[in-house]
């Protein structure tokens, strides 16, 4: 049965939601599902903008028989040729032969290496500034790359204002019947998934978004509907939207505010972190957030480091090292390029307590534009009733440090 929304006169959604793959990207849970979105433009000629994941090509085929009737499909935008979007490209050569597909030269190397057959088909190349007339659509390509591939670029359509923004301003979580920002609570039931889409899969290219950011702003005025690959169409509050990517793509964080992410073996490093967190709360921090990194994936606490302005690692001593899933997600905070953060730290060891430095060194040597308070938390495989004065040292330096 097809299933599309209309966005706009002459403009359709005719995208999928998927709620049977767990793993986005095989690495990132996805509990709450996720929309392909693609979206068919019915002018003089029928312009479809983007495909979908492989899983969800049938999906796209019906929706595309039933708006289409019996026209042709005439053109196919790539904005971005990650298979999530353009695993489709080939069975729709296939279906309309006389299809002419419109992308820059890296997705069309990148369509020839994942190994469709585009080659004898219309392949028309753009780059930064080209336009296409449609009949009464005109577009003009914007090139996006590293947002989040190479090859990326955004199409915008000047007659009904629609910007396709390819993985720009996407989000997890599948649509499920809704289309448009305004038919969901998006600050209380989006949001969270929208930055761990953004920090997880685009986080590393900041620089990048930033950008796109500056070409977005130069035609904001003309911006009636925001067209992502992933998550719900924007129609109002742009400006929510774009100081959300903004604070993200400059590493700048989005709350005053602590996360604390413990790893603890037996429950004493935990134990630590519960009464440091009770001690902030008690001082009147409103915003503290507690994360065990053993049963939390990765995926959250690099969501959760992109929220707060300041961090504490308590970790255990393992190996003479730091807890394996404590260096994992260090590992991979400095991998999303993760900067603009105060850290404070506890460490624990039975018989030679060496988390605290390495914890230390790492974020001093191999992140970038990072403080760490000098205030440490150090025990001896628990935490003791003789440290309270140093548990409420930390806590007052944390809280000072939020003050400044
Ligand atoms: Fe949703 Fe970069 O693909």
């Amino acid at each position: 049965m097809y299933c599309v929304r209309e966005v706009t006169k002459d403009l359709y959604w005719v995208g999928a939601n998927d709620h049977r793959t767990t793993l986005f990207e095989n690495i990132h849970p996805i509990p709450r599902g996720v929309s392909y979105n693609a979206y068919l433009l019915l002018d003089e000629q029928s312009v479809l903008f983007d495909t979908v994941d492989w899983s969800a090509c049938r999906q796209l085929l019906e929706n595309l028989e039933h708006l289409l009737g019996e026209r042709a499909l005439d053109c196919l935008v790539i904005n971005h040729m990650e298979p999530d979007h353009g695993a489709s490209i080939e069975e729709l050569l296939r279906r309309y032969p006389n299809l002419k597909l419109i992308a820059t030269e890296k997705a069309f190397m990148l369509m020839r290496q994942f190994g469709f057959h585009v080659d004898g088909h219309e392949l028309v190349e753009v780059k930064e500034g080209d336009t296409c007339t449609f009949g009464g659509h005109t577009v003009t390509f914007i090139a996006a790359p590293m947002v989040h591939w190479p090859e990326a670029m955004l199409t915008f359509d000047r007659a009904n204002g629609a910007l396709f923004s390819a993985d720009a301003f996407g989000s997890f979580i599948a649509l499920d019947g809704k289309l448009f920002n305004d038919e969901v609570a998006f600050d209380r039931d989006w949001l969270d998934e929208a930055r761990r889409y953004f920090t997880n899969i685009v986080g590393k290219y900041g620089p990048h978004v930033q950008k796109l950011l500056g070409k977005a702003a130069g035609i904001l005025d003309q911006i009636k509907f925001v067209c992502p690959l992933h998550g719900p169409v924007w129609r109002s509050d742009l400006g929510y939207l774009i100081d959300k990517y903004d604070k993200w793509s400059r590493y700048a964080p989005e709350e005053q505010g602590v996360m604390i992410a413990y790893a603890s073996m037996y429950g004493n490093t935990e134990a630590a972190a519960q009464a440091l967190a009770a001690r902030l709360c008690e001082k009147g921090c409103t915003k503290v957030a507690v994360y065990d990194v053993s049963n939390t994936h990765v995926s959250y606490l690099i969501s959760e480091a992109f929220k707060y302005s300041h961090i504490v690692l308590a970790s255990v001593t393992y190996n003479l090292g730091i807890y394996p899933v404590m260096h994992n997600f260090l590992a991979d905070m400095k991998a999303l390029n993760l900067q603009n953060r105060t850290f404070a730290l506890v460490e624990n060891g039975s018989w030679a307590c060496k988390s605290g430095d390495l914890m230390q060194k790492f974020i001093d040597e191999e992140m970038k534009n990072m403080t760490v308070l000098n205030e440490r938390l150090s025990m001896a495989s628990s935490l003791h009733a003789d440290k309270a004065v140093e548990l409420d040292t930390l806590a007052d330096a944390i809280m000072d440090s939020m003050r400044t």
